[in-house]
């Protein structure tokens, strides 16, 4: 398959985290004789500090030529502190969600048998937890009218939802649930909010044409605190956005790291893939950013073009890192000095040498093949 990739590393550890994510994406390129070309563009501050804007015009071309969008991180601290200022690195992301209407964010969750001792959540409560969170990603009160009143004294937020944005990111929900545990639940804040009102009046009218998906409705304050206690009773839940980027942030504290969280965000006609971490600048350039989640967005790509058997190999790469403790220091208590790099060597390596399991730590350290 002929593949071009839009990839945009954006800011602090994006670049490093992107970098392994390509390396992975050329070594299944390389065993499975398929061509993908990778065309780089900049977003957020660094597109800033170079062009001004955090989206800039050509960045948008490149996305629009490509067949998929391979995202990074951005943000930097110097904007967290200046709340009133009129660029910012997010407007970046933002600006790509709306430009290419990447309205279904899918977020997976899932509790790593060998790691669930990371998590500092009780391992009996996590153990199993496998869900799949649907946020919406193009709507509410991220992109709902906004307003600053002159004197600086008060602002709004609009939350707003139209049954179109409702229905069709919760059919894409429910038939993901008719491929998993047939399970969806829908979590809004409809004893409050009228928007929420809407989603489970929506959801509600939906549910029987998904006869086989059970459906369960639960606000989110509950949500958060059953995540927390007793994650495994989820399967797809379908969410706002807000809820969504809120939930997926807090289920990190399940995986162990949220180094770990992969997404994928999809239009009817484009997709991005992005690992939900923040550019999380303090850490860049010191080789310890987990660039997990920035693979497994990479195996979400290949899933996405129908390359199952190229993602299922991405995966047992990154199980097998896992298993084997090579792993950046947000998770390994074990052996020190296993850099970003290291882990995308060593999941490099098992892509082309899968059956090999004789692994050489000597020069897993020394940055030569991990595999003997
Ligand atoms: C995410 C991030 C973004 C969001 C930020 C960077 C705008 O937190 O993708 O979860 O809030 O959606
Ligand atoms: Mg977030």
């Amino acid at each position: 398959m002929k593949l071009n990739i839009a990839v945009l590393p954006g800011d602090g550890i994006g670049p490093e985290v992107t970098a392994q994510a390509v390396k992975v994406l050329k070594a299944i390129a390389m065993e499975f004789n398929h061509v993908f070309t990778f065309d780089y563009g900049v977003v957020g501050a660094s597109a800033i500090e170079k062009t001004g804007v955090a989206l800039p015009q050509e960045t948008i071309a490149l996305c629009e030529k490509a067949d998929a969008i391979l995202f990074g991180a951005i943000g930097n601290a110097v904007y967290d502190m200046d709340p009133m200022a009129k660029i910012r690195p997010e407007q970046g992301l933002l600006g790509l969600r709306k430009t290419f209407d990447l309205y279904a964010d899918v977020r997976p969750v899932i509790a790593y048998e060998d790691i669930l001792d990371k998590s500092s959540l009780k391992k009996k409560q996590i153990k199993d937890t496998d869900i799949l969170i649907y946020r919406e990603l193009t709507s509410g009160i991220y992109f709902g009218e906004k307003t600053f009143s002159d004197d600086g004294n008060t602002a709004t937020d609009t939350c707003q939802y139209t049954r179109f944005q409702i229905e069709r990111i919760a059919h894409l929900a429910f038939i993901a649930a008719q491929k998993r545990k047939r399970k969806l639940t829908l979590v809004d804040k409809a004893n409050v909010l009228a928007s929420s009102k809407l989603w489970r009046k929506v959801i509600q009218e939906m549910a029987p044409q998904y006869p086989d998906v059970a459906v369960s409705y639960m606000y989110i304050d509950k949500a958060a605190m059953e995540l927390a206690i007793n994650p495994r009773q989820f399967d797809v839940i379908l969410t706002e956005n807000m809820f969504g980027d809120i939930l997926s942030e807090l289920a990190g504290v399940i995986v162990g790291s949220i180094g770990l969280l992969a997404s994928a965000s999809f239009s009817d006609k484009k997709a991005m893939f992005q690992p939900i971490h923040g550019a999380y600048n303090k850490a860049s350039n010191q080789g310890i950013a987990n660039p997990i989640a920035a693979i497994l967005s990479a195996a979400m790509l290949l899933d996405h073009f129908e390359l199952y058997d190229e993602a299922s190999l991405v995966k047992e790469g990154v199980d097998k890192s896992l298993k084997l403790h090579i792993t950046t220091p947000d998770l390994n208590t074990k052996y020190e000095h296993i850099t970003t790099i290291k882990v995308g060597d060593f999941i490099e390596d098992f892509i082309n040498n899968p059956d090999e399991t004789n692994l050489n730590f000597t020069n897993i350290h020394l940055g030569q093949s991990t595999i003997i």
